[in-house]
């Protein structure tokens, strides 16, 4: 990797801040899914072993600059003592003098938890004395949140002009493991990419058809390439706006020879409610109030014979409304199918990752990346500014 990394500085001594990110889902009061924080661990334990001071950061949610008490870290730090098996304290600030003492008692092999970075506006701000008093108390800056890499904030960039930055083990492995997916395509390869918009998508789209064999398409995002060929879905969600787009990137796919298949039947309902009505029909058939909410069966085995056929894949975003059952079947079935191939597959987002958790297939993936807009960036080719920051070997 051509960045520095943890493994690269002498820690023994040193206050560390540690960039995170645990922007975790909770459920009442409790982290429902910790594969974040697990995703951490090492470089926590390899820096606490080598005799540093750990001061771990990190956003949750969307709060906007203020301060929203079910945004709080607690249950974070609770979490994280939970697996580390010993107490984390947790601070109710970010920065100031408070932080400054507490950081000041820290003995090598302490750690402690910094309030959501994002009560502060300054943090999204990028505000440059918000990041140089997060680095006051500190002699180095570790970013292991890849997830969040993608923003420019005070502290996943603004933090690197006060004092040395370098990358965590979990964002080396990040980097290298995508960048092994661009640099070193197994062919065949399959892209495959749900979630319901295109415009999220449309520069990671335009780079798969340059690199994949084929790119197989599900959720809405979708129905606006059917919308595209004249299809009328009903009353499908699509983005109208994105239809000469849609046309274009099809034209493009003919012209690199990697193949764009889209869903040749799909799950409609008329409410989206768990377990509502539904039934299967091919897209060109769909009328009425009837709205495309899945890919179908047959659709599903398509899918799984390009997977079967594949050496690599990757896949970002699920192929239905994951998050209302049972719309979440094709997502859930693909994924099976990928977890079984032989084929090297890295998978982003957090839709995909319960899907296969929740399967007990992640062991059967590659890699597994915490990023969602992070890993899209990535593979689109941007350079994300949290990793430009990191000094260079
Ligand atoms: C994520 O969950 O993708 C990251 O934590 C970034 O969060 P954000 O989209 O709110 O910046």
């Amino acid at each position: 990797m051509p960045k520095k990394c943890i493994e690269d500085v002498d820690v023994k001594g040193k206050k560390v801040l540690l960039r995170v990110d645990f922007n975790v889902p909770l459920d009442e009061g409790r982290v429902r899914d910790d594969a974040r924080i697990r995703a951490v661990l090492p470089t926590i334990t390899c820096l606490l072993e080598r005799g540093a001071s750990l001061v771990l950061a990190s956003h949750l949610g969307r709060p906007r600059g203020k301060a929203v008490p079910e945004l709080m870290m607690d249950p974070v730090a609770e979490r994280l003592g939970e697996l580390l098996g010993k107490p984390v304290k947790k601070l109710d600030q970010v920065v100031g003098p408070e932080v400054a003492k507490a950081v000041e008692k820290m003995k090598d092999g302490d750690i402690l938890l910094l309030e959501n970075l994002r009560f502060d506006k300054r943090e999204e701000g990028n505000d440059r004395e918000f990041a140089r008093q997060l680095a006051a108390p500190v002699d180095i800056f570790v970013n292991d949140a890849f997830g969040t890499a993608h923003r420019a904030h005070a502290s996943t960039a603004g933090v690197a002009e006060f004092v040395p930055a370098v990358a965590g083990l979990l964002m080396k492995k990040e980097i290298e493991a995508l960048s092994h997916c661009l640099e070193n395509p197994r062919r065949p390869m399959t892209a495959i990419l749900g979630g319901a918009k295109v415009s999220d998508k449309i520069n990671v789209m335009r780079r798969f058809l340059q690199l994949a064999d084929q790119l197989l398409i599900g959720g809405g995002m979708a129905n606006t390439f059917l919308a595209a060929r004249g299809v009328s879905l009903g009353e499908s969600f699509y983005e109208q706006d994105l239809l000469e787009t849609a046309s274009s990137i099809m034209n493009e796919s003919e012209q690199s020879g990697c193949r764009l298949v889209l869903p040749v039947d799909l799950v409609v309902t008329r409410k989206l409610e768990p377990d509502s009505d539904s039934k299967v029909m091919e897209p060109q058939d769909i009328d009425g109030d009837w709205k495309a909410v899945d890919i179908g069966p047959e659709t599903v085995k398509t899918f799984s014979r390009y997977i079967s056929r594949s050496a690599m894949i990757v896949w970002n975003g699920p192929l239905g409304v994951f998050e209302v059952p049972p719309f979440d079947q094709g997502t859930r079935l693909v994924a099976g199918e990928m977890a079984k191939s032989e084929a090297y597959s890295v998978v982003g987002g957090g839709d995909l990752v319960a899907a296969l958790e929740s399967l007990g297939l992640t062991g059967q993936v590659g890699f597994i990346s915490t990023g969602g807009g992070a890993t899209l960036e990535f593979w689109e080719g941007k350079e994300l500014p949290g990793i430009k920051v990191l000094q260079d070997k």
